[in-house]
């Protein structure tokens, strides 16, 4: 699948940036490389270091929070660069891993190739292209115990199974940018679509955030923050 202009909004490429583009590849402190979008003061993870972000707020305070559970469901909220999906398969040990992601701007692929995710992780990078290419709405056998399924919508459209998700990352732009995606109906929405026990965790600790995932009834709690990056992250809880 090559770009194609009225299909991506976000047309990259690290050399040469097309007239269409709205992002461009940068590296974080980390060595870790991250999309920053040219419209806005935007990046898609910390420039404190985009691995060491995924692994500390989508991975230590949510992945490994749920080891007592054999199959886990979980949800992306705004897939991007695919970074956290690669993250959870790398760290899924004896999981089996059930994901779900949503991307209403998918990147081309050409620009996806271009990442360093898995020449600095050492995975399968035939793995991650798969994962991009995934044909929207099915499901996808990524690994043995890794299944993948890809929609090209964005929270507001989607038709969330009822008490399906253990594991909810909710990884979107800014909530200054996007505020109309971090409300209470938008998190009401994920409440019911999550499990009893079930987490979300993202990198927002604004106070408007946390009052909204609270009304819509989670349990919400602040945590240290990825390691040189920002000193604080949230963790809700369906209890
Ligand atoms: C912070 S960036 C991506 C972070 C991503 N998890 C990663 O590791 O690259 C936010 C992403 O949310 C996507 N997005 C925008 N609106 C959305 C919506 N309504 N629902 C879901 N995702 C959305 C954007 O296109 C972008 O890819």
């Amino acid at each position: 699948m090559k770009c194609e202009k009225k299909q991506t909004p976000l047309l990259l490429n690290s050399k040469k940036m097309t007239p269409h583009s709205k992002a461009s590849i940068i590296t974080t402190a980390d060595g870790s490389h991250t999309l920053a979008l040219t419209t806005a003061d935007e990046t898609y993870h910390s420039k404190h270091g985009a691995i060491t972000e995924s692994a500390h707020i989508f991975i230590k305070e949510g992945l490994h929070q749920k080891t007592q559970n054999s199959t886990i469901c979980i949800l992306e909220v705004g897939f991007g660069t695919g970074l956290n999906a690669l993250m959870t398969l790398l760290h899924s040990g004896n999981q089996e891993i059930n994901y779900h992601a949503l991307e209403p701007n998918p990147l081309c692929i050409d620009v996806v190739q271009e990442l360093n995710y898995t020449q600095l992780l050492k995975a399968n990078k035939q793995i991650f292209l798969q994962m991009h290419q995934a044909a929207p709405e099915e499901k996808t056998a990524i690994a043995k115990n890794f299944s993948f399924t890809l929609f090209k919508k964005g929270i507001a459209f989607f038709e969330a199974p009822a008490s399906f998700y253990d594991l909810i990352y909710f990884d979107l732009f800014d909530p200054q940018l996007t505020q109309e995606l971090w409300t209470p109906d938008i998190f009401s929405k994920l409440y019911r679509a999550s499990r009893p026990g079930a987490i979300m965790t993202t990198y927002s600790v604004k106070g408007a955030v946390r009052r909204s995932m609270s009304l819509a009834g989670f349990k919400v709690e602040k945590l240290p923050g990825p390691p040189g990056g920002k000193r604080e992250m949230t963790r809700a809880i369906k209890l």
